[in-house]
């Protein structure tokens, strides 16, 4: 029942040793990487004066922004080492990349191993994963995982929802890997080819990248046919396999071994009281290429220290509750309003204003974008408008990876946007 049992029922006071020893670690490792360097020597924090997990509280948080002005300054150990690099969407500046060494992915895979082994998946099931490969860490993540784990792996990536279903059949797929809102949406594709996916081998689902409510898992596990289990991970800290949810289906156990929680309130950035809904910040404890010191996730969600029936000791936290940012997800796909803004401002035809709606049809996320063309532009010429509309929907699909529904409109019709946020109605 556990994949590494010492390690996942470790007592809680030895759990925090083995936080400490490996926070010393870390902070050894952290000291090589120029960022990192001078962070601790501005906060004269050493491996060799480190008492105890809150002394890591002098250090400054780690944030996006950080990441995406130094993140190669964060390396510990020459580029040549590393022998993956997963990226956020975004255009050269703007995205946020993650190293790992050979070592950091195998002890990932192992994280990911440990978590699917906890809800019942063994070497003889099947795996199907359908997050998309490539950039998103939900992809390789999990599929090493699954390979570590010794069950048959279908990397079948996002997308050719007919295809998925006879993947299914074909090959009597126990357990898969599915964006939640995804999950319900397929359920169309199963109704057009007339297959019930009960009758199918399905016995587990791996549900995550996207905020969902427990009404959505059970309605998943009715008609699935399956147990599903919330899955969270975010790719700065590596990607999927931070916390993630054992039979129980009552929080996610964080893997405090690899993974040092803080919970802050936002606002006070103190920490927050069990039960009391905060920010999640990480500090990687194993990492050894690119470890990031009490990194900033922007994701609220409360913890639990209460014992779990299912014997392991690492703590709980609940589902996301929301964010401390602009950030949206669509379609698993993570998109920051300051990027629609760039890409339409950065063509001469677009006038001033614009309109992003955010529709859930049939649990198909959608995303309308209402642009102004300049006066100019705005000729008769049906031909010339098709094309320009084309190329805006080209234009923001190559930057957030999602493609958008574009309406273009005719200048000063929409509501001139006081600032990011109103420009976008979330109808979800
Ligand atoms: N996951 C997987 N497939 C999805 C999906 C989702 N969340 N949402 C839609 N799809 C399917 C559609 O049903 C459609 O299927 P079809 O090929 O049978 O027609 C296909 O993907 C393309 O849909 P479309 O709406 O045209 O896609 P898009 O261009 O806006 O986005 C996706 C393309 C879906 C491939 C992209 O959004 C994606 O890769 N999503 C998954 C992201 C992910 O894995 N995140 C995990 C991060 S760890
Ligand atoms: P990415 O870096 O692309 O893997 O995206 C990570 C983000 O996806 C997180 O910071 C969360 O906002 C969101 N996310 C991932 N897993 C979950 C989950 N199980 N529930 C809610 N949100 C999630
Ligand atoms: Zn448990």
């Amino acid at each position: 029942m556990y994949w590494d049992k010492a390690l996942e029922t470790l007592s809680p006071a030895d759990l925090r040793d083995l936080q400490l020893q490996r926070l010393r670690e870390t902070l050894r490792r952290a000291a090589n990487s120029p960022f990192y360097r001078e962070r601790l020597e501005e906060a004269g924090l050493s491996a060799d004066n480190l008492k105890t997990l809150d002394d890591l509280r002098r250090l400054p948080f780690t944030t996006k922004d950080d990441l995406r002005s130094r993140g190669k300054e964060m390396l510990t150990r020459p580029l040549s080492d590393m022998v993956r690099l997963h990226a956020s969407s975004g255009t050269t500046g703007q995205a946020t990349v993650i190293y790992y060494t050979r070592r950091d992915i195998e002890a990932w895979a192992d994280l990911l191993a440990r978590s699917m082994y906890m809800t019942g998946l063994r070497p003889g099931d099947v795996f199907q994963n359908m997050m998309g490969y490539g950039l998103f860490t939900g992809g390789l993540g999990f599929h090493y995982g699954a390979e570590r784990l010794g069950a048959l792996t279908i990397p079948a990536g996002a997308g050719n929802s007919k295809r998925q279903v006879q993947l299914m059949q074909q090959f009597a797929t126990t357990a898969l890997h599915i964006i939640p809102s995804y999950a319900l949406y397929l359920l169309n594709t199963f109704a057009d080819l007339g297959v019930d996916p009960k009758g199918l081998s399905l016995k587990i689902a791996f549900v995550g990248a996207e905020p969902h409510t427990e009404d959505m898992r059970r309605r998943i596990e009715a008609a699935y046919g399956v147990k599903a289990y919330n899955s969270y991970g975010l790719s700065e800290m590596n990607g999927p396999g931070v916390a993630f949810e054992c039979p129980e289906q009552n929080g996610m156990h964080v893997w405090e071994d690899a993974y040092l929680l803080e919970v802050i309130d936002p606002m006070t950035l103190e920490p927050a009281p069990p039960g009391k809904a905060g920010e999640l910040v990480f500090t990687n404890l194993t990492r050894e290429g690119m470890p990031l010191l009490r990194y900033r996730t922007r994701d609220l969600a409360s913890f639990s220290d209460e014992p779990c029936p299912c014997g392991r000791t690492h703590r709980r936290i609940s589902r996301i509750q929301g964010r401390t940012d602009d950030m949206i997800i669509i379609k698993g796909v993570n998109v920051f309003p300051m990027q629609i803004e760039k890409v339409l401002m950065a063509l001469p035809e677009v006038h001033t204003n614009y309109l992003v709606e955010l529709t859930r049809e049939n649990f198909n996320d959608q995303m309308h974008v209402k642009v102004e063309v300049q006066q100019d532009f705005f000729r008769e010429d049906l031909k010339y408008l098709t094309g320009l509309r084309k190329r805006i929907t080209e234009a923001l699909k190559s930057e957030l990876l999602v493609t958008p529904l574009v309406e273009l409109v005719e200048p000063n019709t929409l509501p001139a946007g006081e600032g990011k946020a109103v420009r976008i109605l979330d109808k979800r």
